[in-house]
Order: structure tokens, then C-alpha cells, then sequence
């Protein structure tokens, strides 16, 4: 058997392989123009009259007879993975372990091998319907590295074997194999781990625009972070710590707080039997805080937003304990206070938004500014268990699960 591959040439095909000569025939020619791209397929050298290739998810079989070649549609055999399907919302038993399909990289498109992925709170958010995806069944997901192993047409710089890393749309990073928009993805730098990459993607470039440009945190700020021992909490501290914010976290036991000071908390509070609004008023001397993090939501809002200063920001950017109530906008004004809810969909909609968003968390990662704590492994099939742990409060940094 001899590998070969058709390139689409001009306008007609141009074979690559052992056996280009034969294969340049003109017939070839005469494929419809956007099924021509790309083929790679395989035929016994001795016997050119039957063969089959596939091609954007369709298997042509052909046949030459005499100076004929007859190209046929054929059902084709789909590509499988394992992955994780979802049918109905509910708790983490919904998530279910099984072939899923994935098919060939359509224009502008890659199929990433995932190597890890990573775990984030908004995969529970869907799993229950708090969000909701865009057709039932659905496989979650929205951060994962991997590499390249098949490429689309009309696709420059992006080689089989690249290492690459994907956070945010298109939901589907619980499987083995998955295909990617190529303008989603960025290149991992060699020096970091994939499985370190996968816990900081999503988490590190949502720290990123929090800091940076949601609300910009200068040298003399003081914030409240709330949940920060978590994925993005953990991160929030170091980086704002670096930046020369005064930074004040919230978290629930004693292991969590040990982690959020080597972090770079100057003032811990164990929100569940503290109360933090006055424990801030003790900290700030009753000046309040520049900026609150808040992804805790229903537990926390309105707390959060006693403990701003004048023209401070409040920025609810999750509801890891439910949505929060809703206030009358005239709760803002005693205080000129802003309020966002902001997502990072909307921060790194660009190709070069995005590019920069993470080529700051990676630089950021290689000067050991940001230490990305992978505190939990799971298995993918086990990932209903992960689920139970991030909902239950027991995991602390990331969590990575692996294929
Ligand atoms: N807007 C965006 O673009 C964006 C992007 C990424 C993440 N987020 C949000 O950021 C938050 C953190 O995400 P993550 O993946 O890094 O998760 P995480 O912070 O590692 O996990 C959630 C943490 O929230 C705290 N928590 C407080 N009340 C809770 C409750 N009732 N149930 C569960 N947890 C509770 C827990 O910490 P303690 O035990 O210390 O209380 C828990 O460990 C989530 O709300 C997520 O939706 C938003």
C-alpha cells in the first residue's frame, strides 16, 4: 500500500506520493472544485481499479474502467473518539462516557488530539441548565490543549504535530479528539506543560482581562477576591499581588487560606463564619476597597457592594452559589459605584485580543509571576466525580482532566 495525497493545483490535482504519475489523470479534474482539497488516501499500487477516498467527511469510492474513473458517494464509516455526552440536565450523573463522533477539519478548521483539559465552572453551569448550549445532546468543555493532527483547507502556519491551546467557544473539549475553529487556537510555548497549560487557559486569561482591562488594577489598590482558593481566584491573587494591589480573599477552611496568603493575600477571611463586610471595613479602616471580584454571586452581591469606596467596581463575573438577587440601580448611587458583569467571550473576541490575552498569561507563567497550582487529576471518564468535587467546595487551584 502507498500513502498518498491530492493537493488541489490550479485546477486540477496534483498527487503527492509514490504514485503522483498515475494518479495525474485528467478525470481527476473534474471533481467538484470543494471536494478536491486535501485528500489523503490509500491504494495498492498494482491495482488501480478500485479504491475509496474520503474527503470532508464524505467516501468517494472509485472505480477506473478502461479510460473511464467513476467516482461514487459512499456512506461513509464516521470517525469516533471517546468523550463525554450530555442528554438532560441534572447532577453530575448526566455525564455520560461514549464514541462520539468527530469528523474531518472543514475549511478554516483543525482536529485537535486533546492531551488535557481543563475544568471550569461554567461546564457545571451548562451541565445544569443554568446556561444553556445550543442543542441537546451536547458534549462540554471550553479549555483544552492537544495537538494538531489533521488540517482543513485554505490553512497557512498550522502544521500536524503543533501543540496547541483553546479556551472559551466552541463547546466540546470532553473528548478524546475534537475539531477547532484554527483562528480559536494559539500556540503553546514549548517550555510550558500541556497539562499546565490546560489549567490556565481559560482561568489565567479570565484573570488577565480582569485585572487588566475589565477594571485596571494599579500599585495602591486594595480588592476583595472572593473564592480565592479557586481556579481563577488563586491566580487573581498572585498576579493583582504583583501588580502592588493590597489584596484581601475570602475562602471557606483553614487549607484554603494557607494556599490564598503563599498566594499573595495580605488579609484572609474565612467568609463562612466571618463576616467580611465588616472584617474589610476593620482591614481598610473603614475606606472600603477599590474593586470586589466577585464570582460567588448569590451568597456574597450585596455584601460586595458594601465593601466599595466611592467610585469603586463591582465586578460579578460568576454565581458559583446561584445568581444573585437582582438590586435597584439606585443602590449604586450613594457611592457612584460601577457594576459590570463582564464574560471573557466578550474581551477576547479578536484574533489579536486574544493572542495577547494569552501571550501575557504564558510570559507570565515563564517568569513565575503566576504559579499555576494543579491540584486535582481526573480521568475524563471520571469527570462526573470532578464535578461533584469543584460543586462541593473540595477542590482548590485547578483541575485538569485527561483523556
Ligand atoms: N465571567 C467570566 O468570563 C468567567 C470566566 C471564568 C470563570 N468565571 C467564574 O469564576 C468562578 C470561579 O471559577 P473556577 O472554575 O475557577 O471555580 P473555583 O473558583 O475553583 O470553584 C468555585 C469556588 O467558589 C467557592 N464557592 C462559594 N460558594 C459556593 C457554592 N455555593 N458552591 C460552590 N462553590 C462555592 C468555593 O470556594 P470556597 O470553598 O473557598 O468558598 C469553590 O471552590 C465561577 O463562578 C465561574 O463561573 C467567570
Amino acid at each position: 500500500m502507498a500513502a498518498l495525497t491530492l493537493h488541489h493545483h490550479h485546477s486540477c490535482l496534483q498527487a503527492s506520493g509514490h504514485l503522483s504519475r498515475r494518479l495525474y489523470h485528467p478525470v481527476f479534474s473534474s471533481f467538484p472544485r470543494n471536494h478536491v482539497k486535501d485528500l489523503n488516501f490509500r491504494l495498492n499500487p498494482t491495482d488501480f481499479s478500485s479504491f475509496s477516498l474520503s474527503t470532508r467527511g464524505t467516501v468517494f469510492a472509485v472505480r477506473a474502467l478502461s479510460t473511464t474513473v467513476v467516482v461514487e458517494e459512499s456512506p461513509e464509516k464516521k470517525k469516533m473518539v471517546k468523550g463525554i455526552r450530555v442528554y438532560e440536565h441534572g447532577g453530575p450523573e448526566v455525564l455520560k462516557w461514549e464514541d462520539v463522533e468527530v469528523g474531518e477539519p472543514k475549511e478554516g478548521e483543525i482536529r485537535v488530539k486533546n492531551k488535557a483539559i481543563g475544568l471550569n465552572f461554567i461546564d457545571v453551569y451548562f451541565r445544569k441548565g443554568v446556561y444553556k448550549p445550543a442543542s441537546m445532546p451536547f458534549t462540554p468543555g471550553m479549555e483544552a490543549v492537544g495537538e494538531v493532527v489533521a488540517v482543513g483547507s485554505g490553512l497557512t502556519g498550522r502544521m500536524i504535530g503543533d501543540l496547541v491551546a483553546y479556551a472559551g467557544n466552541p463547546m466540546g473539549a470532553y473528548a478524546e479528539e475534537q475539531i477547532l475553529p484554527a483562528d480559536k487556537v494559539v500556540p503553546v510555548p514549548s517550555s510550558i506543560d500541556p497539562i499546565l497549560a490546560a489549567s490556565i487557559m481559560l482561568k489565567g486569561m479570565t484573570a488577565q482581562f480582569l485585572l487588566r482591562r475589565c477594571s485596571k488594577v494599579e500599585r495602591g489598590h486594595t480588592i476583595l477576591v472572593h473564592a480565592a482558593a479557586g481556579g481563577v481566584g488563586s491566580l487573581l491573587c498572585q498576579w493583582a499581588n504583583a501588580l502592588g494591589a493590597t489584596v484581601i480573599g475570602t475562602v471557606s477552611t483553614n487549607e484554603k487560606a494557607a494556599q490564598a496568603k503563599e498566594d499573595g493575600c495580605h488579609h484572609v477571611i474565612m467568609y463562612k463564619n466571618e463576616n467580611f463586610v465588616s472584617r474589610v471595613n476593620d482591614i481598610t479602616s473603614g475606606k472600603g476597597v477599590n474593586v470586589v471580584y466577585d464570582s460567588v454571586g448569590k451568597d456574597t452581591f450585596k455584601g460586595s457592594l458594601a465593601c466599595l469606596k466611592s467610585r469603586g467596581y463591582m465586578v460579578s463575573f460568576g454565581q458559583s452559589s446561584g445568581s444573585p438577587d437582582p438590586i435597584p440601580l439606585s443602590d449604586l448611587a450613594p457611592k457612584s459605584l460601577f457594576l459590570t458583569r463582564p464574560s471573557m467571550m466578550q474581551y477576547n473576541e479578536t484574533r489579536d485580543e486574544l493572542l495577547e490575552c494569552a501571550g501575557e498569561v504564558f510570559a507570565n507563567i515563564t517568569s513565575g509571576i503566576l504559579k499555576a497550582r494543579v491540584n486535582h487529576k481526573y480521568p475524563l471518564s471520571r469527570v462526573a466525580d470532578a464535578h461533584a468535587d469543584l460543586e462541593n467546595r473540595i477542590t482548590s487551584g485547578s483541575v485538569v482532566l485527561l483523556p
